[in-house]
């Protein structure tokens, strides 16, 4: 193919939106496999890439209009505005964390325009996509951060500390929900020397827990235990075991210092797990990390993007955790495209050529039309 496959990178223009969907190293990657690289300048600059970083990888780099032309692929976090996609290839491939329900406007103008949008947040949870998983790898620093967050707010020590003045004591962490964040929301915590208790609905995480160093908190004998649906996630509980759950939770949050919350039901409004009565029972001076906020948040009263302050409790919430650590964030975010796109190269063609496994789960959109049966129902 002359001159090869044209992928594009254009600046993040979300409000809060830090990373970007290529590091020098995709770059250079990319290159290898034949491809042309054109970056927006100043794309990089929040993710602390330069744009002499880029150029030095192999990247053109230019205005979002010129980066855009004749493009085949753009690579994104979030997805841009149709407006800014005029001038690409025909049939482009729009590759990103596209938010298929809340953005679905977006995604019907996608059609419109003929665009191929694939949605990286669907990627079937099978042990070959592993590497190509932005949900694992951006939840993965947001479990860090919530720590690292949570200790800074925190007027006290993480670890017990034996001084000629005193001793002063480990703090008490609590981590509802041990997916990918919640495990590493728990390994941070202990690094830190915390002494750390957990808590799930699928029962497969006791074992995870404890393999941590931590300790499992769960409802014993109530029906629909498991907790574990398609794809290894969560479902929604029966309301005798929320009733159980709530009243296990109240006993054991009262004594803790730091509580940070990551549960998630896909397609489902968050599901609350920590009340004002709860938060009201805690020691002033304790911190709650709600990491669920995007999504409607688990703990009342919590506000994307601001510390509440109830009964002396601090609850701190972030819209987008992730961008807080744009570097790392971005260059693994970089990475998920890179591999899910070069395991897909077809050498002849000198493009990527999905499967129907893979590409049936993400494709959204194709030859005019929404194609995801996900978005049809
Ligand atoms: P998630 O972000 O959807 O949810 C976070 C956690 O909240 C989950 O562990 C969930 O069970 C829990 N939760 C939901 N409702 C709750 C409630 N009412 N009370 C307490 N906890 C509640 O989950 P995430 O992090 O995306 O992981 C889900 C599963 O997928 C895990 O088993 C993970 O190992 C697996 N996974 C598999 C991958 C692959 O094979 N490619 C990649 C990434 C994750």
């Amino acid at each position: 193919m002359p001159g090869g496959l044209r992928i594009a990178v254009l600046k993040e223009r979300a409000v809060g939106e830090t990373r970007v969907a290529a590091s020098a190293e995709t770059v250079k990657k990319f290159t290898a496999l034949g491809a042309t690289v054109a970056v927006e300048t100043g794309a990089g600059a929040s993710a602390s890439i330069a744009d002499a970083d880029y150029a030095a990888a192999g990247a053109q780099l230019g205005s979002a209009a010129e980066v855009v032309s004749g493009a085949d692929i753009v690579l994104c976090v979030q997805g841009p505005e149709p407006d800014l996609l005029k001038g690409t290839a025909k049939a482009a491939w729009i590759v990103g964390s596209l938010a298929p329900f809340s953005e679905r406007a977006r995604i019907d103008a996608y059609a419109a325009a003929g665009f191929e949008a694939l949605a990286m947040e669907w990627m079937p949870r099978i042990t070959r996509a592993q590497s190509m998983d932005v949900l694992s790898s951006q939840s993965n620093l947001a479990g860090y951060l919530a720590v690292i967050a949570s200790a800074g707010a925190y007027g006290r020590a993480f670890p017990m500390m034996m001084t000629a003045a005193g001793t002063v004591s480990a703090a008490r962490v609590f981590v509802m929900g041990v997916g990918v964040a919640g495990l590493q929301a728990i390994a941070t915590a202990r690094r830190l020397g915390a002494i750390v208790s957990a808590t799930d609905v699928r029962s497969a995480t006791r074992e995870q827990i404890l393999s941590l160093g931590a300790k499992p908190v769960f409802v014993e004998n109530v029906a629909g235990i498991e907790g574990e649906g398609a794809g290894g996630y969560a479902t929604e509980m029966s309301p005798e075991y929320q009733k159980a759950q709530a009243e296990l939770v109240s006993s054991h949050i009262a004594k803790q210092d730091i509580v940070i919350t990551t549960a998630l039901i896909p397609g489902k409004a968050a599901p609350r797990l920590v009340t004002d009565a709860q938060i009201a029972s805690m020691k002033p001076g304790s911190v709650i990390f709600d990491l669920a906020a995007a999504s409607g948040g688990n703990v009342e009263g919590s506000v994307a993007d601001k510390v509440a302050e109830r009964h002396g409790v601090s609850i701190i919430a972030y819209a987008n955790p992730p961008a807080h650590l744009a570097a790392d964030a971005s260059a693994l975010y970089a990475r998920n495209l890179f591999n899910f796109l070069s395991a897909f190269w077809d050498k002849e063609a000198g493009k990527p050529v999905l499967d129907a496994e893979i590409g049936d789960a993400v494709r959204l959109t194709l030859g005019g039309k929404v194609v995801n049966g996900r978005l049809l129902g």
